[in-house]
């Protein structure tokens, strides 16, 4: 939705730092968090920086299911939904590397958990209630939203939720802040997971 504008030429031609030979830096990035935490926005536009191609998972399940996510939730219920989630990211994960947004609830899945813990690092976009509920109220497109008052949804998603997300590899909070602020915390993150984790 929203462009990374302020992205210049440089941002693709490895001024980042590390050659693009270094294959910490082929590494698949996969953000999780909850919805309206900023995955796709913040993950286009990290992708753009690292040179990596954007992947929106909830994108690409509607493209293998040939239909919205509304529609599989209503045909399929949610359990049908998560099995073809699994798959994709699962496809996507064994794929080269990609920056990789996730649905809000495909890292609660311990098999994908498994497969991100393996395959990629993850990083979780975590964000406050009054964030999470304004942004998401700008889309009308998200199922689990629609069975009641969408504050009281997201208090509970919370609850479940974060304390499995804590789990990522990499935490940032993306409240309020401009996204190109966000974005620079978590190249800052990024930059000193890899540095802890290099041999
Ligand atoms: C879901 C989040 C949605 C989408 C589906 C279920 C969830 O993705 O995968 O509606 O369980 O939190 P976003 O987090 O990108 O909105």
């Amino acid at each position: 939705m929203i462009e990374s504008e302020q992205i210049t030429d440089d941002d693709s031609s490895g001024q980042d730092g590390l050659p693009s030979t270094n294959s910490a830096e082929k590494q698949t990035i996969v953000m999780i968090g909850l919805m309206g935490a900023g995955k796709t926005s913040i993950g286009r536009r990290l992708a753009a920086r690292l040179g990596l191609p954007f992947v929106d998972a909830d994108e690409e399940i509607e493209a293998a299911a040939g239909s919205s996510i509304e529609d599989i939730f209503e045909r399929h219920g949610e359990a049908g939904f998560r099995d073809g989630e699994r798959r994709v990211i699962e496809r996507l994960l064994d794929g080269p590397p990609i920056v990789l947004a996730t649905g809000g609830g495909a890292f609660m899945d311990a098999e994908t958990r498994a497969q991100i813990a393996a395959k990629g690092i993850s990083i979780w976009l975590r964000a406050d209630l009054d964030t999470l509920v304004r942004r998401t109220s700008r889309r009308n497109d998200r199922p689990l939203l629609k069975t009641g008052d969408p504050r009281e949804i997201l208090t509970k998603l919370m609850e479940q939720r974060y304390p499995i997300y804590q789990l990522a590899d990499i935490t940032v909070d993306s409240f309020d802040a401009p996204a190109d602020e966000t974005l620079q915390n978590v190249l800052d993150a990024l930059a000193a997971y890899r540095a802890a984790e290099a041999p």
